[in-house]
């Protein structure tokens, strides 16, 4: 069923949880995430957009996603990742997305709150809530390249306070020490900030760049205001470890479907780690 509302990201964070926001390019890893909800029972997003409408195509990505959530016994949020676009926006909007990220992090900071303003003047109209981004994040969100954090980037707690006042914004992603993708040496989070940007707005924080941080890095973040955590390359790592073990087998029968499933079912079992380490002492679902 659709989810609506931010009272999962403000339940999450009361709980010390996470609600997970998974990237989605296709059929199988909108199957994959839809499996994980259904067999874990806690609320997840399915992020579809904006970079996988590259790959997909904006319609069918959008009404796979959708119907994908709409039918499904767990509770699915779609998310519109990443959107720099504002008649994107609207058009996800329109189609019934639950949520959407205006990202106005390459902008200077005052053009950040104009864009993001309009982003949630245009989604208040349907019922959907907004996520902003204020600092930027190093790497690739399509592929992992190594990045380093860049410490000047990072997000400016007195700053956030003011971007939340001036935008409405209902949840904001911070840049402390996060890099989207994967890194040679692990990631170590600026934790002292996060602290003094959760001080500082009322709004839930989000955590891009989530696959492979450490999870002490991880746990320490849930305790400091983030209520939703995205993650993307841990699914592609996933999905691609299976197709290549299982390519030998399927290659001989042209046997495409095995490969296919192999893949989503891979995007499943990583979605449900993610979901695991997201929920510090859970003991059962649905908790
Ligand atoms: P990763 O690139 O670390 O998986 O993070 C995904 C993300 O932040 C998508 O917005």
């Amino acid at each position: 069923m659709l989810l609506h509302g931010t009272d999962v990201l403000k339940d999450a964070a009361a709980a010390g949880h996470a609600v997970p926001g998974f990237v989605a390019y296709n059929l199988e890893t909108v199957q994959g995430v839809t499996a994980a909800a259904e067999a874990c029972g806690r609320p997840v997003l399915i992020q579809a957009g904006s970079s996988p409408f590259k790959h997909a195509g904006r319609e069918a990505l959008m009404r796979l996603a959708l119907d994908a959530a709409a039918h499904s016994t767990a509770r699915l949020g779609v998310h519109l990742d990443h959107s720099r676009d504002l008649d994107e926006i609207t058009a996800c909007l329109e189609a019934g997305y639950t949520s959407v990220m205006v990202d106005g992090s390459h902008l200077p900071f005052t053009e950040n709150i104009a864009l993001t303003k309009e982003a949630v003047r245009r989604a208040r109209d349907h019922g959907a809530w907004v996520e902003a981004e204020l600092g930027a994040l190093p790497g690739d969100e399509d592929v992992s390249t190594d990045a380093v954090a860049q410490a000047t980037a990072m997000t400016d707690p007195d700053q956030a306070a003011e971007f939340v006042a001036a935008t409405g914004v209902d949840a904001l992603a911070v840049a402390v020490g996060n890099v989207h993708g994967f890194t040679k040496s692990p990631v170590r989070l600026d934790l002292a900030r996060l602290a003094a940007i959760h001080q500082a707005v009322p709004v839930p924080l989000v955590l891009h760049g989530a696959s492979g941080l450490p999870v002490e890095e991880l746990h320490g973040a849930l305790t400091r205001g983030v209520a939703k955590v995205n993650v993307n390359a841990e699914l592609r790592r996933a999905y691609l470890e299976a197709v290549r073990s299982t390519l030998p087998a399927a290659l001989p029968g042209s046997d495409a479907v095995s490969l296919w499933a192999s893949g989503r079912d891979a995007v499943r079992d990583a979605a449900l780690e993610v979901i695991g380490r997201l929920t510090p002492g859970a003991e059962t679902a649905n908790a």
